[in-house]
């Protein structure tokens, strides 16, 4: 009798084991079974009322159930745990074969770009590049420049003044002046940088924009030399034959002084707001420059001369990539700012 009851105690406790989901599950099957007033003690209590001649070879039997038993309760454990383990794991595997994802990468301003080549290419044609300050005095901004307190110069610019008297330079002619009194004869710069002026903010007019200044002193510098520069910097930043045209302009430091214009690449000449419906851009002023300027730089213009241009960085940029409204340039936009 006591064989079938344990026997049947076994297959039904096997069962309850197998079919646990969770150690929580297992823990009241267990504690039923093999605990210490579960169903094996109790049957092991009444092992004292069988004839002596039974109780050893039952209790054999009851040992063999308990330690099976409890050999399945510890296997159902481990079988949780490596249950768990897998999980744990498979949540944190990742395939290392993998690509990493591209890191966002940024890229330089159209202007830094552009002003990059023409740095490479002057450089290698002997320049050297300038800086200068943003916030200049007048006096290198324009009584250096040959452009005197009441010169009508002065008003053809509108100038952001600073209470101390100071400015915040209208152009990067300023920068001429300081290599000027930095360096002696023969010289070559040029000067990329940042200017403002107080002006109505159009298609193709900021504030705030870019020029770079070149200048070249030396004996015996002619507009020949002008030229030539002035088109070996267009065909290296286009790439191309582009239509340009040379007019005379006015500006108190050079003399003569001209106006290089480019016919306009974003409607081809036909007209439209960024030449302001004439077909030409005004790129490049230029000029050979004013005795005055070189001689206020105590250098003697019977000796040395030289040529400078005043090119519009941002306007050159904007013919370069067909950018038909300049206030892009500055917007801070990065959709507009990925295309380069
Ligand atoms: C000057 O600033 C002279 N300093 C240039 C110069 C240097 C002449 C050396 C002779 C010798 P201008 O004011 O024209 O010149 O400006 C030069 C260029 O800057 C223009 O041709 C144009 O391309 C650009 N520019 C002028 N005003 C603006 C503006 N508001 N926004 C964007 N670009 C401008």
């Amino acid at each position: 009798m006591f064989e079938t009851t344990l026997s049947e105690l076994e297959v039904q406790a096997r069962q309850q084991i197998a079919t646990a989901k969770t150690v929580e599950e297992l823990e009241p099957v267990r504690v039923e079974v093999l605990g210490r007033k579960g169903a094996l003690a109790r049957i092991s209590k009444e092992l004292a009322k069988l004839p002596p001649e039974d109780r050893a070879r039952v209790g054999k039997l009851l040992n063999a159930v308990k330690q099976s038993l409890e050999a399945a309760v510890e296997a159902r454990k481990a079988e949780f745990q490596a249950l768990a383990l897998k999980a744990r794991l498979d949540a944190e595997w990742f395939d290392l074969t993998l690509p990493a994802p591209e890191p966002e990468r940024g890229n330089l301003h159209p202007i830094t770009q552009i002003q990059n080549e023409i740095e490479d290419l002057f450089t290698s044609l002997g320049f050297t590049i300038l800086d200068g300050p943003e916030v200049e005095t007048e006096y290198h901004n324009f009584d250096a420049l040959n452009i005197p307190p009441d010169h009508p110069a002065r008003d053809m610019q509108d100038t952001f003044w600073l209470t101390d008297g100071n400015l915040l330079r209208t152009h990067t002619s300023a920068v001429q002046i300081r290599g000027l009194e930095r360096f002696t004869p023969p010289l070559r710069m040029i000067a990329p940088g940042r200017v403002f002026r107080n002006e109505e903010v159009d298609a193709s007019h900021e504030h705030t924009f870019y020029q770079l200044e070149g200048m070249m002193v030396d004996r015996e510098i002619s507009v020949a030399h002008l030229i030539y520069f002035m088109k070996t910097l267009l065909s290296a930043i286009f790439g191309r034959e582009v239509t340009v045209r040379l007019r005379p302009g006015y500006f108190p430091f050079v003399e003569p002084g001209f106006e290089l214009d480019i016919q306009c690449l974003i409607c081809g000449g036909a007209g439209c707001p960024v030449c302001k419906q004439g077909g030409w851009v005004e790129l490049l002023p230029c000029g050979l420059v004013h005795p005055n300027v070189l001689r206020m730089s105590r250098i003697d213009p019977e000796l040395w001369n030289g040529f400078a241009f005043g090119l519009g960085l941002t306007r050159l940029v904007m013919m370069r990539y067909g950018i038909d409204d300049i206030r892009h340039l500055q917007s801070g936009d990065l959709r507009f700012l990925r295309q380069f």
